[in-house]
């Protein structure tokens, strides 16, 4: 990746760093951590919530958001908390959604107010994917810190993905690292950690839920290959599984690779 890189790698002190323009029409999302503050301040806010996301926002994934606004409204006793969801703008494996699809449909599910766009601030994490699981989770967490974020959300296997060995038929990490290193991680002593458990589809309710092992035949898991393969050939999820405008920025990209 170095040498692909070509001659722009720098090393010892840099005294100059221009900010960077990537002149793709989404730099209006790209806010330093001191803007990031700024606005904050400008909405009112008087607790800062932070989603750190790469992939498309399911129905499962707003689940973790809404819950945390409730519980900084009711148990926390804040007036105006306000939601940073803060997708990853950087690289990413080339079978996830890129970038400027993904900033569409979270404005699609802002939009179709499965989150409140009134009191949520998108803007792009400049970082690129590394796919690290518990280890990355921690640069996650402190970078929203730094930008103003009183509270962290994480949910199951942050960062993760499938072990590349396929037969193993598993995970890389295990789901529950992330939350853990977290609990424990030196230096976040500002920023209070919210760890949900999975959601996934449930069937008997007709949308996403927490995963209840008492009724585990209710519960019904959509990966990300099974939601790329609906996409591509333009089926439907089940019911209640993602904003429908949302769904269709999806169907729409997936479709157009079959065409290249
Ligand atoms: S990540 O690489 O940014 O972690 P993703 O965009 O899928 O991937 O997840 C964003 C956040 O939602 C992470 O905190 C992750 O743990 C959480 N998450 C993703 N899917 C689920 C799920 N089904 N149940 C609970 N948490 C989830």
């Amino acid at each position: 990746m170095i040498y692909e890189s070509g001659d722009w790698l720098a090393g010892g002190d840099l005294e100059v760093l221009d900010r960077i323009r990537w002149n793709d029409g989404l730099d209006s999302y790209r806010l330093t951590p001191n803007e990031l503050r700024v606005k904050f301040k400008e909405m009112g806010a008087d607790a800062v919530f932070a989603f750190q996301l790469r992939n498309p926002i399911h129905n499962g994934h707003a689940l973790l958001m809404q819950d945390t606004r409730r519980r900084l409204l009711e148990e926390g006793g804040f007036k105006k908390p306000v939601l940073l969801l803060h997708p990853l703008g950087g690289w990413t494996k080339d079978d996830d959604v890129p970038l400027p699809v993904r900033i569409r449909q979270h404005k699609a599910v802002l939009e179709e107010g499965v989150l409140d766009p009134n009191s949520t601030l998108l803007a792009i994490f400049p970082s690129p994917m590394q796919y690290a699981g518990p280890t990355e989770v921690q640069w996650h967490a402190k970078a929203r810190m730094v930008a103003g974020a009183n509270f962290y959300i994480v949910g199951r296997d942050p960062a993760g993905m499938p072990h590349p060995d396929k037969s193993l038929d598993r995970d890389l990490y295990d789901a529950t690292h992330g939350a853990l290193v977290l609990r424990k991680a030196p230096g976040l002593t500002q920023l209070e950690i919210i760890p949900f458990r999975v959601a996934a589809y449930d069937l008997a309710k007709k949308r996403m839920s927490f995963f209840e092992p008492e009724r585990k035949q209710d519960f019904i898991f959509i990966s990300g290959t099974k939601m790329r393969g609906l996409a591509r050939s333009g089926e439907l999820p089940p019911d209640g599984f993602m904003a429908p405008k949302a769904w269709k920025i999806l169907v729409e990209y997936y479709q157009s690779l079959k065409d290249q």
